[in-house]
Order: C-alpha cells, then sequence, then structure tokens
C-alpha cells in the first residue's frame, strides 16, 4: 500500500492515540517500578542474583545481532562458539554494520576480553560446565541437534526460528526438554515487541472490527548486481576458496586434527554439513534450509496467527518457484542462474478459522503471504483489514491505524486522525475528525524506543530460568516456548510441501500435539 509520508504520520498518530487511550492506566502504573522496557511493559522484573551465565553457539548474521542486543543485566556471556573463523572474529569486533557491533564495544575490551571462544558448541558445552544456558543461532538443520546436545547437557535453550528443519524435529526437541526440565525458547522475537502486543491488544478490543483478510509480504530485489544474493552462476571453486579461504582453513585444520583429511567429510559426518558451500550458502538448499517460508514467513504468519487469536490454521495452498534464479536470459543476465534448490518467489494462502467458526464455516480469514526476490517497492509488514479500520504494521517498527471510511459516520480513510470513543457496549471505538494534521508527537515519537524484541526476548528467557517459572504464556511464562515455535514451524513447512505437491493441506490437530507422532512431512494424503 502506498501511502504519503503524511498519510503515514496520521497513521502512527493514530495508532499512538488508540493505545494511549486503551492502555494509559496500565502503562503508567507499571513504569515506576521496574528497570526496562521489557520488564515494564511485558510485567517480567528485574533478575534477583546474578545474571544468567550463557554460551552463544553460532555468531554469524543474526548471532552477532542479538550479541549486540543481549542485556548484561540479565545475561552473563561467559563464551561463544563458531566453526567459522571470521564469525569467531566478528563476536568481538563487529562487522561495521550499526546491527551488529561486536561484543568489544558492546561491553567494553577488558569485559570481552574474558569470554571465550570456541570452533563448535560441543568444545563449549565441555569447557564450560558452569553454563546454564545457550542462545543457539546456527543453520536451520542443525537447530535440533545443537538445541538437544545442549539440553542433554543441562542448559536451557533459547533457540533461533525457524524452530526445526521437519515437525518431528521440534517434537524432539521438546520432550528432550521436558525430560531434561529446561525450558526451551524459540526466537520469534514479535512475540516481545511492543509494537506488536499494542496492535494486538487493540484487535482484541475490537477496534477493527470483524477482520477477514490479513496481507502479509516480505519483498525483495536481488536483480542487481552486488546485492547481497548476487551470486552469478553459483560460486566457482575457485572465487568460493578466495572469498572464504580463512574460514576453509581453520576448519581444514580442525578437521585434520580430528583425523579427516577431507573437509567435506569432515563437516556432514561430525558436524551435519553436507558441505562447505552448504556450511556457508545453507540458506539455498533443502537439505540446510527451509526457503523464504521458514526464513521470513515463519515471522509473518506468527504474526498473523497472533492477531486472530493464536488459533490454528484450517488449511494452506500455494506457488513457489525458482522464477528468478532459475530462469536464463530473460530479464536478468544470463548468469543469474544458479544451482540454489529453493523457491525465490512464493505466494501462499492460509484459511484460518473467524470466531464463530465453529457454528458457520462461512466465518474463515484469509491470510496471504509473499515473498519475492524482484521487486522491494513495497516494504515488508503485515496490513490487517477490518470491517471498522485498518493495521498496517511496517517492518517490525512502525505501526499505522486508519478508520474505515463510512457514508453514514462520516470520516475515515488515510488522510483524517482519529480519536477513540467509548463505544456504546463500553469498548473503545474509532472515530474520525476532520483535522488532518498529525499531532507533534507523531513525527518524533514514533517506536525509536522499542527494539524488534530481541532483547526482551533475552532478558524474559533469564527472568524465567533464574526465577524457575515454568507457567504458560498466559501465565507469564516464555512467550514463545518450543509448543508455540512448533505452530510455527508447522505453517512454515507445510507450506512448502504444499507448494512442492501443489496441494490444498487440511491441518490436522495431532500435528499440533508434541505428544502425538503424527507429522505432515510424512502423511500419506499429502506427498503420495
Ligand atoms: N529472528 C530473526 O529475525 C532472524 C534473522 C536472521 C536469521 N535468523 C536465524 O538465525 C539462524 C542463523 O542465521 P544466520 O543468518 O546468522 O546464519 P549464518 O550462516 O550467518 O551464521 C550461522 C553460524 O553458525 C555457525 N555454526 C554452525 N554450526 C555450528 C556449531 N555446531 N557450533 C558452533 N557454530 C556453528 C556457522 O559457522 C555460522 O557462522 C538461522 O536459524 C536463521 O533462520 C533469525
Amino acid at each position: 500500500m502506498q501511502l504519503t509520508p503524511e498519510q503515514q504520520r496520521l497513521g502512527k498518530d493514530n495508532f499512538h492515540e488508540a493505545v494511549s487511550f486503551t492502555r494509559r492506566s496500565f502503562l503508567v502504573g507499571a513504569a515506576a517500578a521496574v528497570p526496562t522496557l521489557g520488564a515494564a511493559y511485558f510485567q517480567y522484573g528485574s533478575l534477583n542474583g546474578n545474571p544468567v551465565k550463557v554460551g552463544f553457539i553460532g555468531t554469524g548474521d543474526e548471532g552477532s545481532v542479538l550479541l549486540t542486543q543481549h542485556p548484561p543485566a540479565y545475561m552473563d556471556i561467559v563464551a561463544c562458539a563458531d566453526l567459522r573463523e571470521v564469525n569467531r572474529k566478528r563476536a568481538l569486533l563487529g562487522d561495521g554494520n550499526e546491527v551488529r557491533w561486536g561484543l568489544n564495544r558492546k561491553l567494553g575490551r577488558e569485559a570481552a576480553s574474558k569470554i571465550k571462544l570456541y570452533r563448535d558448541h560441543k568444545e563449549l558445552l565441555k569447557a564450560h560446565p558452569e553454563i546454564e544456558a545457550v542462545v543457539i543461532a546456527v543453520p536451520l538443520c542443525q537447530h535440533a541437534q545443537v538445541a538437544i546436545d545442549c539440553l542433554k547437557a543441562g542448559k536451557h535453550v533459547l533457540t533461533e526460528k525457524l524452530m526445526a528443519h521437519t515437525v518431528s524435529q521440534c517434537k524432539e526437541m521438546i520432550q528432550v526438554a521436558r525430560k531434561e526440565n529446561k525450558l526451551l525458547a524459540v526466537g520469534h522475537q514479535r512475540h516481545y515487541n511492543v509494537l506488536y502486543d499494542n496492535a494486538n491488544d487493540l484487535i482484541k478490543k475490537g477496534l477493527l472490527g470483524d477482520i477477514k483478510f490479513i496481507r502479509a509480504q516480505w519483498h525483495r530485489n536481488n536483480s542487481f548486481p552486488g546485492s547481497d544474493s548476487w551470486r552469478p552462476g553459483g560460486y566457482s571453486a575457485e572465487s568460493f576458496r578466495k572469498k572464504f579461504s580463512a574460514d576453509i582453513d581453520g576448519l581444514t585444520a580442525y578437521a585434520k586434527e580430528s583425523g579427516f583429511d577431507d573437509l567435506d567429510k569432515f563437516l556432514a559426518e561430525k558436524l551435519g554439513y553436507p558441505s562447505m558451500d552448504k556450511l556457508v550458502n545453507w540458506r539455498l538448499y533443502r537439505d540446510t534450509g527451509g526457503g523464504l517460508m521458514a526464513e521470513l514467513g515463519s515471522h509473518q504468519l506468527d504474526a498473523a496467527s497472533i492477531f486472530l487469536g493464536k488459533v490454528k490454521p484450517i488449511a494452506c495452498y500455494g506457488y513457489g518457484g525458482k522464477n528468478f534464479y532459475g530462469v536464463k536470459g530473460i530479464g536478468s543476465p544470463d548468469q543469474q542462474a544458479d544451482d540454489r534448490e529453493v523457491e525465490d518467489h512464493v505466494y501462499m494462502t492460509f484459511e484460518f478459522p473467524g470466531p464463530h467458526y465453529g457454528e458457520d464455516k462461512n466465518d474463515v480469514t484469509i491470510v496471504t503471504y509473499s515473498s519475492i526476490s524482484t521487486n522491494r517497492m513495497e516494504p515488508y509488514g503485515e496490513t490487517v483489514f477490518g470491517s471498522r479500520g485498518t493495521l498496517i504494521m511496517k517492518e517490525e517498527l512502525e505501526a499505522m491505524l486508519y478508520k474505515e471510511a463510512s457514508k453514514n459516520t462520516g470520516g475515515g480513510g488515510a488522510d483524517q486522525r482519529l480519536y477513540i470513543l467509548d463505544g456504546n457496549d463500553g469498548l473503545p471505538a474509532l472515530s474520525a475528525s476532520a483535522s488532518t494534521g498529525p499531532t507533534k508527537a507523531a513525527a518524533t515519537a514514533d517506536v525509536g524506543a522499542v527494539s524488534r524484541g530481541y532483547t526482551e526476548e533475552m532478558e524474559h528467557f533469564c527472568y524465567c530460568i533464574r526465577n524457575n517459572i515454568r507457567e504458560t504464556p498466559d501465565k507469564g511464562g516464555l512467550r514463545c516456548p518450543g509448543e508455540q515455535g512448533m505452530k510455527d514451524a508447522i505453517m512454515a513447512l507445510t507450506s512448502n510441501l504444499a507448494m512442492k505437491h501443489h496441494k490444498r493441506i487440511v491441518y490436522k490437530d495431532e500435528w499440533f500435539d508434541p505428544d502425538n507422532a503424527a507429522v505432515p512431512e510424512t502423511d500419506p494424503e499429502i506427498i503420495s
């Protein structure tokens, strides 16, 4: 949706107005007593006792973001592990990107110098029995194995999304966590994003009316030479070697030390990566990654399902293809075609039950999702279309709210400020004002103080560990525990099956039950 800057400011102003009307008393009441934004907002407290001793496993792109965002008052990083020399260095030095500072800058050189570095999670676990918990940010194919190794070593686990490569792995992770009596959290950070929580509250209070459609998208353009994903024709052996020489040399030495002359054999047999290329470019292959639905779609389906009351979907269907990287010479340079296996364009449709679906099967809400690689005109986000209003979540950091235009009650649309009125039934309702000017606050306040949720996710993880909290999310427990992470994984992984088998997949309750062995990836109705 293309909105003018003025319309965007109005939309943000409307959102803040609605939030402050509905939540003022809670926020004012809570803010005084507790130390951090997340603790105030989500009502966990400061940590009693020492910060939790943590090991970081995987300090690549995302691990380095988490290191930058980690909360030292809650978390004491004792050690980090990464297979790749370059990423071990990055943990300390950062990489010049403003979201990846490195620990030297984050903690100061002296404190950072005490953090030990290891090559893999097993070395780290062996050297540091005192570590209480781990944060895992390794490629998808190894989430389950690394998490299970850590749980069995007695560590609480916060693992990045997607929870695992298969649903049966998700179930195993939950089982092991239960057996070991350890916490298992999954890094879908929108559960800890204040903006999303506020948006969800507005929806729950009925401000948007009847929601029949949510549209989510993450569109990128990889067609420009020099863009991150531009990998002409795949890497030649020579250019690959040149680009990753430090990592290859380090791992070759590690392989030799472990009795292997062949690096790929060592990686496959000891570490679960079929080759060096697949360790580095894991996102592009099916046996190491989960495609766009796992990497991007899972976050946004997670958000959509929260907005719809955390209900399970009814069914999904869609199309996905290698429509850009698989095409030679049409609208893009020949050499763009490469050997990746995952789709570069996906378009999915999900049917979710509306609040009265039990009584009336017409009460269905549709969620569509697209992720494409050849156009980024539209910013990523989710738009919730309700019968009384529209909510736009933009790039995890902005929220805009508009009233539906109405002939009878007047006003509305993208150019009008809103007032929130008490509706007849005591719930808030939207009303539009004739004024078109945003308030000063809208232009400046925004959500600058609100993080995407990474810090809050790690704070709460540590808080639950220190206070031995094992409750469900509604009672103050982890907001994205294994059971929720598995739900998100099911949506992403069934999308891949729907696209592969060209089928409409109807979700089965038993897939969502960690104690039931039934999983979609082996369901004969899907794969036959
Ligand atoms: N929550 C989010 O918004 C978000 C964003 C990006 C990525 N992620 C997730 O984070 C995870 C990592 O993604 P990335 O982009 O950082 O990948 P990456 O390839 O940049 O980094 C992964 C790192 O893990 C290391 N590694 C692999 N196995 C290891 C082991 N056994 N022990 C120690 N180190 C090991 C690799 O050497 C590599 O450096 C993925 O699951 C991804 O989906 C989440």
